[in-house]
């Protein structure tokens, strides 16, 4: 069974056959899906996704490009996301983060409303879905002195060193792996997941983005993830069957569905 952590159903790649590719996940054991609300149109369009079907989840928060939405609110945002968060089918704060390489929004906001938003999930004790580009030292600072807890929280689309993955690693936190990993110059990335703990990755899509070969450049989807499974297994030498349901479980256990909705493999 597979589960895709981090996924963009909202966009509107997929306007056009999103329901036929909903009805053809349940054949390909696509088990669970987090939908990534990360400004208020997304927010808006993850709840609509949400109510619909019923192995979509909610994951909420501010990316990085888009705090100044939070800033142009700010004595009010944090409330109303606090408001967003308690729907029934939310179970994690993301994707937060800094961004550096398009710098959408200044830097200092970045970071305020990244603290910010840590703070709210320490709060309200979700697990954190990280967003960063271009921006590891300070993101790394950031979490370190974060203070959340071991278990709690993924760097999605790991794309930084392996030194820098032992690190978090040793944090107790989880690494999100998508279709990067089947690039054939994703050196690093490849690297890092040699050197993880295979209860430490969490597999994802990103979709529609960072399609897995030989489908790169294509439009990305759940469907794919068993590309990524591939090479996962492939590189650590682990059985293709137990990488699936390692993996598997590991999404169940950051995201506590057994604990709130009583799923298990
Ligand atoms: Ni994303």
């Amino acid at each position: 069974m597979i589960f895709d952590t981090h996924a963009h159903y909202d966009d509107e790649a997929f306007d056009a056959d999103r329901e036929a590719l909903f009805a053809s996940f349940r054949e390909a054991g696509i088990a669970a899906i987090a939908n990534i609300g990360y400004k208020k149109s997304s927010i808006e369009a993850t709840h609509k996704l949400a109510d619909a079907q019923d192995f979509i989840y909610e994951v909420l928060g501010f990316h990085p490009d888009e705090t100044f939405e939070m800033e142009a609110e700010k004595d009010t945002i944090l409330e109303w996301l606090f408001g967003e968060l308690q729907r029934e089918k939310v179970i994690g704060l993301g994707e937060i983060g800094l961004d550096y390489y398009w710098d959408k929004t200044e830097r200092e906001i970045q970071k305020k409303w990244f603290m910010a938003q840590l703070d709210l999930a320490k709060e309200l004790q979700l697990p954190v879905v990280i967003h960063s580009r271009e921006a590891a030292q300070d993101t790394f600072d950031i979490i370190r002195n974060a203070g959340i807890p071991e278990g709690m929280l993924v760097m999605h689309c790991y794309s930084y060193s392996p030194e820098m993955a032992r690190e978090y690693l040793k944090m107790g936190y989880y690494l999100g792996v998508g279709g990067v990993v089947t690039f054939k110059n994703a050196k690093k990335l490849k690297e890092t997941v040699a050197l993880a703990p295979l209860a430490q990755l969490l597999t994802e899509t990103d979709c529609p983005y960072l399609t897995p070969v030989p489908f790169r450049g294509k439009r990305n989807d759940s469907g794919k993830i068993p590309l990524v499974l591939d090479e996962i297994a492939r590189i650590k030498g682990t059985d293709r069957m137990e990488t699936e349901t390692v993996c598997y479980e590991n999404a169940l256990r950051f995201y506590r569905l057994q604990e709130h909705y009583g799923m298990s493999s």
